[in-house]
C-alpha cells in the first residue's frame, strides 16, 4: 500500500486549514496551498489555533498538537508545493469547470500515482475526473464542516477509481482520527447530503403545510430521533423496533413531500433574498440571532462529544 507522507490541500477557505490539521494529526507533512501568501498564512494561522482548542478542551495532548503543528505549512508557489506530493486534496469553490481545471494543473505537476482528491459537497467525481490522464487515482474525500471536529468523511470513488486508493484513503484517514465511509456509487449528494437533503425537504413541507413552525421541527429533530443518532443508527431502530417500525415507514412515507426539486417555499426564499443568516432573514428571523452564536453552540457541543467515552474511541491516537 502507497505510503503518504507529504500532502498539499489548496484553499484556505472553510474547509482547508481544517482538512490540513487532520492530516498533520495523521503523521502527515502537509502543506496549505492558495493564491496568495497572505490567504495562505491566514490559513496556516487557522489550523494551528484550531489545534491548539483541540489540545485546550483536552482531545489532543499537548505533544499531538505540538508534533500536527510541526508538520504545517503554508504556500502560494503551486509550481514548488504540488511537485512530490503524494496526496492532493482540493477545497477550492464548488465548481465543476474550476476542479476540472485544477485537476488538469495538478497532474501536470506531480507524479501519475499521486493521490488526487476533491472535497466537494456532491459534485460528480466522475464528472470532475472524466479528462484526467490518470482518472484511477482520483476520488472525492468529503470532510464535513467543520473538518478539524466533525469525525465522518466520505470516501467516493468514480467507475475509474482504483480499488488500492479508496481502501489507502480509508487507512489513511483512520489514522487522521477521522471515520471514513466508503460511498461505492456517485450520485448526487454522496451518502449524507443525500440523507439529510431528503429531511430538509419534508422539513420545509412540515412548515409550508402548517404542520409545526420552524423552532419546533428543530427541536423535533435536535431532542428527539438526532439526539440518539450519534449512538444508535437509523438502521440499528428499524431493527430493533422491527414490525412497528416498518408500517409507521408504510404509512408515513406515503404522505411525504415528493415535490422534485427544492419545494415551493424554499424557492420563494430563494426569489426573495431570504436564504438564512448572510442577508439576515431565512427560516429563523437571524436580525434576532446571532449566527456566531449557534455556530459556537453547534462546535461546543462536537467538542463536548470528543471530548466524553464515545469521543474517545475515535480520536487521534498518537
Ligand atoms: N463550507 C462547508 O460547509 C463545506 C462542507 C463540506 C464540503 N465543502 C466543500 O469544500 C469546498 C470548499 O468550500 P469552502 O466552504 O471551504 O470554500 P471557501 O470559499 O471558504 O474557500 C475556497 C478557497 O479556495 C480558494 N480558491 C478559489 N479559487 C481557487 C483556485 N482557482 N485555485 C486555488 N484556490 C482557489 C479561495 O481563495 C478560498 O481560499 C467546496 O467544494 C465545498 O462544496 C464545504
Amino acid at each position: 500500500m502507497k505510503q503518504i507522507h507529504r500532502a498539499v490541500v489548496a484553499g484556505a477557505g472553510t474547509m482547508g486549514p481544517g482538512i490540513a490539521g487532520s492530516l498533520a494529526l495523521g503523521g502527515v507533512r502537509t502543506t496549505i496551498l492558495s493564491r496568495q501568501a497572505s490567504s495562505a498564512a491566514a490559513g496556516l494561522e487557522l489550523a494551528q489555533k484550531q489545534l491548539l482548542q483541540l489540545e485546550q478542551n483536552g482531545i489532543l495532548s499537548p505533544e499531538q498538537s505540538s508534533k500536527a503543528i510541526g508538520l504545517l505549512e503554508a504556500s502560494h508557489e503551486f509550481e514548488a508545493a504540488l511537485p512530490g506530493a503524494d496526496l492532493v486534496i482540493e477545497s477550492i469553490p464548488e465548481n465543476m469547470e474550476l476542479k476540472q481545471e485544477w485537476i488538469a494543473r495538478v497532474e501536470a505537476l506531480v507524479a501519475p500515482d499521486t493521490w488526487i482528491t476533491s472535497n466537494t459537497s456532491g459534485l460528480s467525481i466522475t464528472v470532475m475526473s472524466e479528462k484526467a490522464a490518470h482518472p484511477e487515482r482520483i476520488a472525492t474525500t468529503h470532510f464535513w464542516n467543520p473538518a478539524h471536529l466533525m469525525p465522518l468523511v466520505e470516501v467516493v470513488r468514480s467507475p475509474s477509481t482504483s480499488s488500492e486508493v479508496v481502501e489507502g484513503l480509508r487507512e489513511l484517514l483512520a489514522r487522521c482520527g477521522k471515520v471514513p465511509v466508503v460511498v461505492h456509487k456517485d450520485r448526487p449528494g454522496q451518502l449524507g447530503n443525500r440523507m439529510q437533503m431528503a429531511m430538509v425537504r419534508e422539513a420545509v413541507h412540515i412548515v409550508a403545510e402548517g404542520i409545526a413552525s420552524v423552532e419546533d421541527v428543530d427541536l423535533a429533530a435536535s431532542l428527539g430521533f438526532g439526539l440518539r443518532l450519534p449512538a444508535y443508527g437509523i438502521f440499528e431502530h428499524q431493527d430493533l423496533v422491527g414490525i412497528t417500525s416498518f408500517q409507521v415507514c408504510d404509512y408515513v412515507t406515503r404522505d411525504l413531500c415528493n415535490e422534485p426539486g427544492a419545494p415551493p417555499l424554499y424557492q420563494s426564499m430563494y426569489q426573495n433574498n431570504a436564504l438564512g443568516a448572510e442577508p439576515g432573514k431565512g427560516f429563523h428571523d437571524w436580525s434576532k440571532k446571532d449566527p456566531d452564536a449557534v455556530r459556537g453552540r453547534r462546535d461546543r457541543w462536537v467538542r463536548e462529544f470528543l471530548k466524553g467515552p464515545f469521543g474517545a474511541t475515535i480520536r487521534p491516537k498518537s
